[in-house]
């Protein structure tokens, strides 16, 4: 491996975050901890991570001009995506051109950026199991996909989306007029194609994290964490634990599932595996070829959390997944429109035994903007997000 450098100084190890949002923010600090010059990016100013970084730019890094110049006068040795709305095709030409190292590569960037690059490679390239699924470019086409085959209840999903933006579930015919109008407000870049996929009545969800890390012999060798279990609400994640207690069979099918995506999208890095649990069986239901918002939980139950993990990985440092105690997380939203907001009750929050806050300090609010994170850890897990919840909910933002 190639040596660390000083920052500052021109023999610095240059790392790009593309995305510098909360889970970019611990990114960069894992990063600043080994060493490394980092330059935060984003798409405004004083961005969690920028706050943290060398250096913050910001553009619009889904404007394939802007993101060339930016990579080709900053020349970090690593670009790190963290976010899916970016010009991916500037990414493979770089790479092509053998300009920069893009984590973990390009061409993951590209099929993570929309549903339908990874689900097709899941599903039809490596058959893994998944729910049924169509892409549809119209009402009609959807009503069709849904009366040929996908059923109801059904979910339906702009493909370029996160977070559950844009996303419903439809019970009976009465609902496919109101979910494609959903969809068609909620996608990313305006209106175009969705996924329906048939509702997997799964008995619980789990985000599997998959590290890519290189091994002494220089090969690359890949570690789980323990399962993630966690609650969605409305498509957004409120809640998550570590462990979730899972049958021995299911575990190794998702491990199975995990080991073949990450594999086929190859380089260094931490993965997000989602899945679907019911009883043994187990769907593949999408992929972050980046940290995941579910594992920020790790930040309280493993010896090396998510970004620690991502960060040694890309460095190409060893890893260790080792589990410290069992704990959960829970989301503390802004719950205000507001540019500026004042957090009552961290000292209540952080009375709560055993727990520990993260607050984002992103520079606006919404609503359902998340805008901090509790963490609790408890031999009992179960407990763990009970005393979760309770912390966040102790955490008072509002208006200055
Ligand atoms: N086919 C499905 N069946 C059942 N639940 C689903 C299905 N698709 C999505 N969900 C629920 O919605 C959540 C968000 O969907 P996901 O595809 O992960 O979108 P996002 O990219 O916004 O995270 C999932 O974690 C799950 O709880
Ligand atoms: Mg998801």
């Amino acid at each position: 491996m190639k040596p660390i450098g000083t920052p500052l100084s021109p023999s610095a190890t240059r790392v790009m975050l593309l995305g510098s949002g909360e889970l970019g923010k611990e990114v960069l600090i894992a990063l600043q901890r080994l060493g490394v010059e980092t330059i935060a990016v984003d798409r405004y100013a004083n961005a969690p991570g920028q706050q943290v970084a060398h250096h913050a730019r910001t553009i619009t890094m889904s404007d394939p001009a802007a993101l060339r110049a930016l990579i080709l006068a900053e020349k970090p040795d690593l670009v790190v995506p963290e976010i899916e709305a970016i010009a991916t095709a500037v990414l493979e030409e770089l790479e092509a051109e053998g300009l920069v190292r893009v984590i973990p590569t390009a061409r993951a960037a590209r099929l993570t950026m929309d549903r339908e690059g990874i689900r097709r490679l899941a599903a039809e390239t490596l058959n893994l199991p998944t729910s049924p699924f169509k892409f549809c470019d119209s009402l009609a086409e959807l009503q069709q996909a849904i009366d040929q085959g996908i059923g109801y209840p059904c979910v339906v999903k702009p493909v370029m989306s996160s977070s559950g933006k844009g996303q419903s579930k439809i019970d009976d015919p009465a609902g496919v007029q109101a979910a494609w109008d959903h969809a068609m407000s909620g996608g990313r870049v305006g209106p175009g194609r969705v996924i329906v996929e048939g509702f997997i009545d799964f008995d619980y969800e789990i985000t599997l994290l998959t590290v890519r890390a290189m091994a002494a012999d220089g090969r690359v060798e890949t570690q789980f964490c323990a399962p993630i279990g966690h609650v969605q609400v409305s498509g957004d994640y409120v809640e998550s634990w570590q462990p979730q207690p899972m049958h021995h069979l299911a575990l190794a099918s998702a491990r199975a599932i995990a080991k073949a995506v990450t594999d086929n999208l190859g380089g260094l890095g931490l993965f997000g595996v989602e899945l679907f649990v019911k009883g043994e069986q187990v769907w593949f239901s999408e992929v972050s070829p980046r940290p995941h918002d579910t594992g920020m939980v790790t930040m309280v139950t493993q010896w090396q959390n998510e970004f620690e993990l991502h960060a040694r990985a890309i460095l190409g440092l060893p890893v260790s997944t080792a589990l410290k105690s069992p704990g959960a997380s829970a989301v503390i939203y802004g719950g205000v429109d507001a540019k500026e907001l004042l957090f009552d009750g961290v000292d209540e929050a952080l009375r709560v035994p055993n727990s520990d806050i993260r607050l984002f300090g992103k520079p606006e609010s919404f609503v359902k903007r998340r805008m901090g994170v509790a963490l609790v850890f408890d031999a009992d897990v179960e407990q763990a997000r009970v005393q979760a919840k309770l912390a966040a909910s102790k955490v008072k933002p509002r208006r200055v």
